[in-house]
């Protein structure tokens, strides 16, 4: 069996394999609540034995979403409409998992296809910050008060008993790309004087605050998973070394997999991109601290996904564009790395029949 295609154990969940969709924005809900979208979305790539399919960053306060149409978990109707998507997740042998969110000064924006430029007065909502900086030309966002922080936290709470209820295996937290807590953790965006704000350690302890919470809020046997950012990719902001650190930190408050990832924070950003350009980052972390990860980033070819995994540079592969790509990426990635058909039984005959293999199941009368 190749390393891509073996189990991982992660407190009392096992993924089948090693293979992740990344979370991605579909902007198709309705005042936070699932639609039938989410449910093909989500559901094919269970069809396409993707091992861990992550539902999309999801706000647990309205005014943490990005757009209008972004997915939120605030209320019980709100888990009720994502309860049939974890079912049928669960049904193809793959594991439900959401991505909790909160936007923060990167909030409040129109969907990609209407422009991503500022929501109209008459449909904005107020953005909140560790400090009252803009991103770019997007809206100032207030500084947060003490109120703010534990209304935050608390919705986080919330949300996390309404996944558990939603029937989530496994949780995930953003803390990057310049959202909420991304811009608690970086000296850029955080110039607080006080308990949150200052040196590394008092940037980290809100962020830290809320994981602890969101941890007690879990269930023990369920596992926690981070998306932390690596580098900043400018000048003064947080690198590998900060974030090393951090993710020691969090594993201490009991996450599980940090997700490792970078960018999105300031607009004037210098990003290096290649195949597997996160992937230093997991394999440093991972040796450091021994903490399990994930990796992302412009990885499409499954033997880099397989030697990713094989050469102990992470735990885990996640995919966003290349699981858009194909839904069934990793039938085709066992195609090519195993012996064995991992295609679901209804569709295995037309796949064994186009792609020249004799056929295991032969056309029954009737179905021509
Ligand atoms: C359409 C789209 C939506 C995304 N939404 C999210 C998101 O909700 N949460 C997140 O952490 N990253 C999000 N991302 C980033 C991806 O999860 C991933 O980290 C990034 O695209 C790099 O991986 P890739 O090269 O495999 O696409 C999104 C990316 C795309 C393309």
């Amino acid at each position: 069996m190749s390393a891509l295609f073996s189990p991982l154990a992660l407190r009392s969940v096992v993924l089948p394999n090693r293979i992740a969709m990344s979370p991605m924005c579909q902007y198709m809900a309705d005042d936070g609540i699932a639609s039938p979208w989410h449910m093909v979305h989500l559901g094919s790539r269970a069809v396409g034995g993707t091992g861990l399919v992550i539902a999309e960053a999801t706000a647990v306060e309205p005014t943490g979403r990005l757009t209008p149409g972004c997915l939120g978990l605030w209320s019980k109707a709100h888990a009720e409409a994502l309860r049939p998507v974890t079912d049928f997740i669960k049904s193809q042998g793959s594991v439900p998992a959401i991505q909790l969110a909160h936007g923060g000064r990167k909030s409040a924006r129109n969907r990609p296809w209407d422009g991503n430029d500022a929501l109209p007065s008459e449909a904005a909502w107020p953005t909140h910050a560790p400090s009252p900086l803009s991103f770019g030309d997007y809206r100032q966002p207030h500084e947060m008060t003490e109120a703010d922080l534990d209304r935050i936290e608390a919705a986080f709470v919330e949300s996390t008993r309404l996944a558990h209820l939603a029937g989530f295996r496994v949780l995930t937290l953003h803390f990057a790309h310049g959202y909420l807590f991304h811009q608690f953790y970086s000296p850029l965006t955080n110039l607080r004087d006080d308990a949150w704000g200052g040196d590394p350690e008092r940037r980290l302890a809100y962020p830290l605050r809320v994981v602890n919470a969101i941890r007690a809020a879990w269930p023990e046997v369920l596992p926690l998973g981070l998306r932390l950012s690596f580098e900043d990719w400018a000048p003064g902001g947080f690198g590998p070394d900060d974030a090393t650190a951090a993710a020691a930190k969090f594993r201490d408050a009991g996450v599980d997999v940090i997700e490792c990832s970078s960018a999105g924070l300031v607009p004037d950003e210098k990003v290096s991109v290649y195949p597997g350009y996160h992937v230093p980052f997991s394999r440093r972390v991972r040796a450091e601290t021994g903490v399990a990860t994930a990796t992302v980033g412009v990885i499409f070819d499954p033997h880099q996904a397989n030697s990713i995994i094989e050469d102990g540079s992470a735990d885990l592969v996640m995919m966003a564009r290349a699981q858009l790509d194909d839904p069934y990426w990793a039938h085709r990635a066992a195609e090519q790395l195993e012996d064995n058909s991992t295609w679901p039984l209804p569709y295995r005959r037309a796949v064994r029949r186009f792609r020249g293999f004799q056929e295991e199941f032969p056309m029954g009368r009737g179905e021509q």
